[in-house]
């Protein structure tokens, strides 16, 4: 049964992220196969033409389900019915800029689109941050669109789910799929916190499973640290496998997670497990009839707490800066 189509906007979209992730939207792979798509693309002026570019290959790939392509550089245009919203294109970090400086440009950005968000968007619309800093990127964004439910904001810690998923199977020497109820907790920085301690690999927690030093002189700060290692090796930032990550996080927001599984997503917090209200913190989440819920009632043992604890203080302190900027 054909659906009706959705309208996806994919910011940044002739930056490589956007690359990695038209095509997929386009084949299909963003909500299901029965789904058609229409595209918008939001460039900043300078870039649009390589925009037009990227638009002219989708157009040739003949996808079945994609049925327009729209290229603009007008924020407003680009929200019109949005159903989805994919805000990747963000000012990235240069030298010598300080974090503040960095959420200042990016509240440039993240406002403004909020409130074409706000204005124009359909009354379904859901919103996935890629663009860094994720988190507080998704806030400022959030701040400005009173009547969209908070809820309906996200940021992206898929990636750092996925990697986590990865280097445990690679530890354990199992399949992928025989890993359940990770998850990641904090901010999309060097601080967050993957927790194996609810991981289950053949029904047994996953901590359990590992030398406590691999743990964490060795998982926690290669999953950590991955965004600045494949800088360091590809000489760009993770492209493919972050356009992968957010096929994942939407497909999961719409079409729900697996029975007894879990997974990772910044959503606002609702001051579950001493986060404060408000802000886009990544929990353990579910998905379930179109929503992205937190998992409720895990105990937090001592080794987690404190780190928990760390990343969710950087994002209080993110919000702070940019309370002060004006920006929330
Ligand atoms: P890129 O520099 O290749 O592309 C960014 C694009 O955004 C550029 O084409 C630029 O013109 C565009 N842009 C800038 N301001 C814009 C605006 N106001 N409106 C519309 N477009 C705008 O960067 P990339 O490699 O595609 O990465 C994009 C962002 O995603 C970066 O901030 C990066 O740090 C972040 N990222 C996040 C994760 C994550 O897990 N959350 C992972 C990887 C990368
Ligand atoms: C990643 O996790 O790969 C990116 O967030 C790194 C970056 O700084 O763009």
């Amino acid at each position: 049964m054909t659906r009706s189509p959705v309208t996806v906007t994919v910011t940044g979209a002739a930056g490589q992220i956007g690359y990695a992730l038209l095509f997929r939207i386009a084949s299909g792979q963003l909500i299901g196969p029965d789904t058609p798509i229409n595209l918008r693309l939001l460039e900043i002026p300078q870039a649009v033409k390589a925009a037009e570019g990227t638009a002219m290959e989708l157009t040739d790939c003949a996808f079945p389900l994609l049925r327009s392509i729209e290229v603009t550089d007008d924020t407003h245009r680009a929200f019109e019915g949005t159903n989805i919203a994919l805000l990747v294109g963000a000012r990235p970090r240069t030298q010598g800029m300080e974090r503040g400086d960095l959420l200042e440009a990016n509240g440039g950005i993240f406002k403004p689109q909020g409130e074409a968000i706000n204005a124009n968007a359909a009354d379904d619309v859901r919103v996935l941050v890629v663009g860094n800093p994720a988190n507080t990127n998704a806030l400022i964004a959030q701040a400005h669109a009173p009547d969209v439910p908070a809820e309906r904001f996200t940021a992206m810690t898929r990636l750092d789910h996925n990697r986590a998923l990865a280097q445990l199977a690679i530890k354990l020497g199992v399949g992928i799929d025989e890993i359940q109820r990770l998850a990641i907790w904090g901010n999309h920085s060097a601080t967050q916190y993957p927790d194996l301690f609810h991981a289950e690999v053949g029904g047994k927690i996953a901590a359990e499973q590992v030398e406590r030093e691999w743990l964490s002189e060795e998982f926690i700060p290669t999953v950590a640290k991955r965004g600045a290692a494949i800088i360091e090796a590809r000489g760009a930032s993770s492209a493919a496998s972050a356009a992968n990550a957010a096929i994942d996080h939407v497909h999961t927001w719409v079409n729900g997670t697996a029975e007894g599984d879990w997974t990772s997503a910044g959503v606002v917090s609702d001051g579950s497990y001493g986060v404060p209200e408000g802000l886009i913190s990544s929990f353990p989440v579910r998905a379930r009839d179109g929503r992205y819920e937190i998992v409720q009632g895990l105990e937090i043992d001592e080794f987690s707490r404190p780190r928990i604890d760390a990343s969710v203080q950087e994002l209080v302190d993110e919000r702070e800066t940019v309370r002060r900027l004006g920006l929330v």
